[in-house]
């Protein structure tokens, strides 16, 4: 390839569509280049046309699939490139981070993961590249905010605490609470919970003709669901629990049945 480009720097774009984005990214190394540029578009069908019965958008009787982008596609972009920059082999490569860039949170997300460089398509397309100058105002404030200087004061600080899920600490326990006092009586928290999670919310009418709902800490194994469907701001909150134990990870935990075997 370097007979070919001479000094110009090279990035190798990679597809999401693959299983294991390590994969491409090593080869990509391999080849030579200066740095990987993702995601592309996820293969999609966006829809059915229930008339024409063939996927949308419909060409003279036929659809096929298309590339799907922007924010939806954020956390599939920053799982893959934080994978890159965790991963031994490609720690090093320069990466150019692109999926869903819309705002300088965004932004600051993927530098956190390890991007040094950013691509946004779907939001320029959607709001004009005048979009840009609102991600660096934002992108500004927000590092004086924390005391950066530069970009790579922080590019790659949460690379450390992106760990595999069996390395998190599984003596972690966390309860939801609810503020009666914030609560609107919805249910939606009972309904989630009840339905498909642990049975943890309880209902029980209360003095002034309302209900309470209330979480039984025994049973709630702080999955989050209730937080996440309460309509309400603030009044679902997780609280960590003192219990004393150590960070134990999943290969060291006794209820692992391939610790046991060993
Ligand atoms: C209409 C459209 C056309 C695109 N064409 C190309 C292309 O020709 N080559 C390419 O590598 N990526 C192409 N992409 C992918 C984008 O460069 C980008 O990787 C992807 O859309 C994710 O970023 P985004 O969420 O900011 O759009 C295209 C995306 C869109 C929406
Ligand atoms: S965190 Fe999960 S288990 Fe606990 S109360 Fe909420 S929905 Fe139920
Ligand atoms: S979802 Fe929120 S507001 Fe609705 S009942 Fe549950 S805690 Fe109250």
């Amino acid at each position: 390839m370097r007979e070919v480009v001479g000094n110009l720097p090279v990035f190798t774009k990679l597809t999401p569509n693959t299983t294991d984005i390590l994969l491409p990214a090593e080869a990509a190394m391999a080849g030579g280049a200066d740095a990987v540029a993702l995601i592309n578009t996820v293969n999609s069908i966006i829809g059915v046309d229930l008339d024409a019965m063939a996927p949308n958008p419909v060409l003279d009787g036929k659809g096929t699939h298309g590339g799907y982008c922007g924010s939806a596609v954020k956390p599939i972009a920053l799982h893959m490139v934080a994978e890159i920059a965790r991963n031994g082999a490609t720690k090093d490569l320069d990466i150019s981070a692109i999926g869903g860039i819309t705002n300088w949170r965004d932004a600051a997300e993927f530098i956190a993961l390890g991007a040094n460089a950013l691509q946004v398509c779907t939001a320029a397309m959607l709001y004009g590249f005048r979009i840009v100058e609102d991600m660096n105002d934002g992108l500004s404030d927000f590092m004086d905010a924390k005391g950066y200087k530069t970009i790579a004061d922080f590019c790659g600080l949460a690379i450390k605490n992106t760990v595999n899920w069996n390395d998190l600490n599984m003596n972690y326990d966390l309860k939801a609470k609810i503020d009666q006092d914030k609560c609107i009586e919805c249910g939606r928290c009972h309904i989630a919970c009840e339905d498909t999670s642990h049975q943890a919310i309880t209902i029980q009418a209360n003095e002034k003709g309302g209900r309470d709902f209330t979480v039984v800490d025994a049973e709630c194994v702080g999955c989050n669901l209730c937080l996440h469907v309460c309509p309400v701001p603030d009044c679902i909150t997780m609280e960590p629990q003192e219990n004393g134990l150590p960070y134990m990870t999943w290969p060291e935990h006794p209820k692992n049945v391939q610790k046991v075997a060993e």
